[in-house]
């Protein structure tokens, strides 16, 4: 009997835990101090009476972000590192602005699931599921279309008209965190060796040597 109290109490626990992917929060909030030197996982809190509604906003998401890049693309941020007040609550926003045929290159958020809201404009979406599909699924949005990219998986946005485009992503962390494929596996610091890539990549260490120089 009381090792099953124990089992049902364990599996509460776990269950629990599973139904929140950024721990909940233990207090109304928790707004970042940027000048506090106490490393916790997330950011420690200001004290609650210096607390202003200030802490708590951002102006500027209505500004066209600079697309003059060889992508084509600019991404605003609205994270904990942009508005202090989302400490702990697990969530953040962010603007995308398209050049025509601008690219949102492939790239992963280790810890958040997106949703896109198309605001401007035609995108062509898609993400790829984990081994041993590899599935790529993949839609052409159209304004006031909604898309969700899975927490973790790869996925990418392109802008498919002749007009700029611009999206709202709504992400479930307060530091989604990015890891653009091309630069992490072509461009991290140090290189991962060229004989590591050509042999993942199937593909002759000249290749590699071309596409590291690039990054
Ligand atoms: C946009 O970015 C380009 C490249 O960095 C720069 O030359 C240009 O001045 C920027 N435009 C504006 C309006 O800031």
């Amino acid at each position: 009997m009381a090792n099953r109290v124990l089992l049902l109490t364990l599996l509460a626990i776990t269950c629990t835990m599973s139904f929140a992917f950024e721990p909940s929060p233990l207090q109304d909030f928790c707004v970042a101090d940027a000048t506090s030197s106490v490393r916790v996982n997330g950011l420690a809190c200001m004290d609650s009476k210096l607390v202003q509604a200030g802490h708590f906003s951002f102006s500027g998401l209505h500004l066209v972000g600079n697309t003059s890049n060889p992508l084509g693309s600019r991404v605003t941020p609205v994270t904990v590192a942009q508005l202090p007040g989302l400490n702990t609550l697990g969530i953040a926003l962010a603007r995308l602005d398209y050049a025509p045929w601008g690219l949102i290159p492939p790239h992963m958020h280790p810890r958040a699931t997106e949703v896109l809201t198309v605001l401007e404009g035609s995108l062509e979406v898609g993400f790829v599921a984990s081994n041993p599909e590899n599935r790529f699924i993949s839609k052409v949005l159209q304004k006031g279309d909604v898309f969700v990219f899975p927490v973790g998986l790869p996925h990418f946005q392109r802008n498919v008209g002749y007009g700029n485009a611009v999206s709202l992503s709504a992400l479930s962390s307060q530091n989604p965190g990015v890891i653009t494929i091309a630069n992490a596996v072509f461009g991290s610091n140090p290189s991962v060796s060229g004989d590591v890539l050509a042999k993942a990549f199937q593909v002759d260490k000249t290749v590699i040597d071309q596409l590291q120089s690039t990054f």
